[in-house]
């Protein structure tokens, strides 16, 4: 069995559906549920034998030696994060916290119950971190695309947390041959992305008659990948990736985030249009800008491709599409998320703005 960690968020969650709807192996996911966990999101895996929840920090080397003594997993897929770089600069520490000291605690669990394996099973053990490529900081306009080499440059506490744990990780490698892969992935969006990021935050405010957010002058980049994508790149580094090595991951889709906004506005006339008629693009709003923001994101995920043979399957108008008819079709799992914590973040964020 594999032990998956923050297997209740975004991405992680997508992660277990994907893995228990196309192989037969257990998977134990161990998630502390903080705001951005969601049972509900695996809610479909109910009464399976394949997926064992635990919710557990993975700060609690207890916790974790318990888990590798009980379910010897021959692999971990570790996604556990605080991973909103807004809320990383109103509040740090949890990011240091949980980034940095969560993957140094499982990291050591691992290496723990890795040394203790003998043979076939110590040779097949994989520690698989899943990173960001906002560690390699902010490009220029015509600036080459950020590739494994590209120097780690990164700008808010959440880059800087997550760097420092992709740092632990290739540390744990080259100290003690720990078997570990890292992947470095662009901004992903999808079904279960919790409105507090850009993609659902705009359907979301959009389909409630509210202002639409846009930071600054709206022209900075990200390249997009729809969240499925990411997690094929995932199980095929896990299969195949060298370990020690690190992959990037990314749906060559760079967009200005206002034209992501415009494209989404578009989505929504057509497919759920505002009943006085007129188009969502008039919930445009500009507000102040974030603090440090990144200019550009880009990645080059050639390596992939080449040497594991992986190519995203969705392209961004596909890919954003199905993003918006699932936020259409599922307003039920919309209000589920947006509790308390959720309106005292976008209050303290937005103010009046959103
Ligand atoms: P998310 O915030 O949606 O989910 C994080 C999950 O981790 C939640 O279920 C939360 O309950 C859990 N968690 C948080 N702290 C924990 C702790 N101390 N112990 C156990 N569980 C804890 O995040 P996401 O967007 O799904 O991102 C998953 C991973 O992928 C992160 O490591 C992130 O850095 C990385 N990543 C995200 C993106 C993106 O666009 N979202 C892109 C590239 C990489
Ligand atoms: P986000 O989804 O927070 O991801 P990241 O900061 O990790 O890239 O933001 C994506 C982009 O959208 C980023 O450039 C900030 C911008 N943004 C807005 O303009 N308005 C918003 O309300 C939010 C949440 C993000």
């Amino acid at each position: 069995m594999i032990l998956v960690t923050g297997g209740a968020g975004f991405i992680g969650s997508n992660f277990v559906l994907q893995w228990c709807g196309q192989t037969d192996e257990p998977v134990i996911n161990l998630d502390a549920l903080t705001y951005a966990g969601n049972l509900g999101n695996l809610d479909s895996l109910k009464g399976s034998g394949q997926h064992v929840f635990v919710q557990g920090d993975i700060r609690d080397a207890a916790l974790l030696q318990r888990l590798f003594a009980e379910h010897s997993p021959r692999a971990v897929v570790h996604f556990a994060a605080e991973s909103h770089v807004d809320r990383s600069i109103h509040g740090p520490e949890a990011f240091v916290d949980t980034n940095v000291m969560g993957t140094f605690r499982l990291l050591e669990a691992a290496r723990t119950h890795w040394g203790a394996l003998q043979g076939e099973a110590k040779q097949a053990f994989r520690f698989l971190h899943v990173s960001t490529d906002e560690v390699y900081g902010t490009l220029g306009p015509n600036g080459p695309a950020f590739t494994e080499t590209t120097p780690y440059a990164p700008n808010s506490p959440y880059s800087a947390s997550k760097a420092s744990s992709d740092m632990l990780v290739r540390a744990y490698h080259h100290t003690y041959g720990l078997p570990v892969l890292t992947t470095n992935c662009s901004n992903n969006y999808g079904p279960y992305h919790f409105p507090e990021k850009l993609i659902p935050l705009m359907i979301v405010n959009a389909l409630a008659g509210k202002p639409l957010p846009v930071y600054g002058d709206g022209q900075q980049i990200r390249d997009w990948l729809y969240v499925e994508d990411h997690c094929t790149a995932i199980r095929r580094v896990l299969q195949a990736g060298t370990p020690g090595e690190t992959y990037n991951v990314g749906g060559w889709n760079e967009k200005a985030n206002i034209d992501i906004v415009r494209t989404i506005c578009a989505l929504l006339d057509e497919l759920q249009p505002r009943a006085d008629g007129r188009g969502y693009a008039e919930q445009i709003t500009y507000v102040q800008d974030r603090p440090g923001h990144d200019r550009r994101y880009a990645i080059d995920a050639r390596k992939i491709e080449r040497e594991l043979g992986w190519k995203p399957a969705e392209t961004f108008e596909t890919g954003i599409r199905k993003t918006v008819q699932w936020y259409l079709d599922n307003p039920e799992w919309v209000a589920s998320v947006q509790s308390g914590a959720y309106r005292e973040w976008v209050g303290k964020q937005y103010g009046g703005a959103a």
